[in-house]
């Protein structure tokens, strides 16, 4: 039997610091205010003319180093993204080009800030199926870029970065099980209203080419979806909450990464944060978050991680990882 197992991980966020008191400035809010209600105190922010693929291209060299991987070894490259540098080609074949790879499948994947977890199962797919043997996997955004800095409800919130994976073909267990979900009904909770189809004109004359949501309704339905996924998860592998070394969420809201802790019964000591210094940074969070504790020793081989998102669509999903 093949499996899929995570080989190494990379992360990378730009230079461009924007703290809580910086936004105080911009918009009617305050420090104490973001902090209590998401547990927010900055973002990085991508610099004029620095794309996502620039931020993707950083965390994919990352991760191939601590793999000890060649670029030329990759014969899969599959990036999440929201915000891609261009309509076509996909951000993938951008990085593709990027890397000097040549020939093997590159694709975008579209889940907001499921979207890595979206990319990692498709990617497991591949490699257990043997038609891949070692896939890049990126989640990578430039959200600044589709935020209205004038709206306090959302501006707050989010911020830019990169994270990626090499994920190779073993015959030791690494991803477990992964578990993707949307329900498009839930279209008009959290979108951007406008899209190409529609026509540029269009979306240039409402000026909708920015992020709409409905947090408190987002707020609920993350908490109920990741709280069922939690449970599928865990049962689709026979394992107890017990046994669940580290839970590495999606960073949106520290209120609602407590609620899934407290569901699994998890102390906040073993739970991967980075919302407080990154801010929500869609498909980037999780494996934003993974490299962060695999980089600063907490995360170890052999543990076993319990990576969950929700975000726009509705969509929301779950990976169960032995490291
Ligand atoms: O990846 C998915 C991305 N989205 C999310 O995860 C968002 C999920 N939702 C949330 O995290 C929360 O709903 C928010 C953080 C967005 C909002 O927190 P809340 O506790 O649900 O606040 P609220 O929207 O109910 O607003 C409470 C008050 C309102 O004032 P009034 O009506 O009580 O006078 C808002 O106008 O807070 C006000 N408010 C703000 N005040 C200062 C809203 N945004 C701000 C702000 N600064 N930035």
């Amino acid at each position: 039997m093949i499996w899929s197992r995570i080989t190494g991980t990379g992360g990378y966020l730009p230079e461009k610091v924007l703290t809580n008191h910086d936004l105080e400035k911009m918009v009617d809010t305050s420090d104490q205010w973001i902090r209590e209600r998401t547990g927010i105190a900055k973002r990085h922010i991508a610099a004029d003319g620095q794309t996502t693929c620039d931020l993707a291209e950083v965390a994919a060299r990352r991760a191939l180093e601590a793999a000890g991987r060649s670029a030329q070894d990759v014969d899969l490259i599959v990036v999440a993204t929201t915000t891609p540098d261009k309509i076509f080609p996909s951000t993938a074949c951008l990085l593709q080009q990027r890397l000097d790879v040549h020939g093997c499948a590159a694709f975008d994947v579209q889940a907001v800030c499921t979207g890595f977890i979206y990319a990692l199962g498709v990617a497991d797919k591949f490699v257990r199926t043997g038609s891949a043997r070692c896939a890049l996997v990126v989640g990578a955004e430039t959200f600044s870029r589709i935020v209205d800095w004038t709206d306090r409800q959302t501006c707050v919130l989010f911020g830019d970065g990169a994270g990626a994976v090499i994920l190779e073909a073993g015959d030791e267990p690494g991803v477990l099980s992964t578990h993707m979900h949307a329900d498009g009904a839930y279209e008009t909770l959290l979108h951007v209203p406008f899209g190409v189809s529609q026509g540029y004109d269009k979306v240039c004359e409402h000026h909708a080419y920015y992020v709409e949501m409905r947090g408190t309704e987002v707020f609920k339905m993350a908490v109920n979806t990741l709280g069922r996924i939690v449970d599928e998860t865990l049962e689709a592998n026979g394992l107890d909450r017990s046994q669940i070394d580290w839970l590495i969420p999606h960073q949106a809201n520290i209120r609602i990464i407590q609620a899934t802790a407290r569901k699994l019964g998890m102390p906040m000591d073993r739970v991967v944060v980075t919302v407080d210094e990154q801010a929500n940074t869609s498909a980037a969070s999780v494996p934003l978050a993974l490299d962060t504790a695999v980089r600063d020793g907490r995360v170890k081989r052999g543990e076993t991680l319990l990576l969950e998102a929700f975000g726009g669509g509705f969509t929301w999903g779950s990976a169960l990882v032995k490291f």
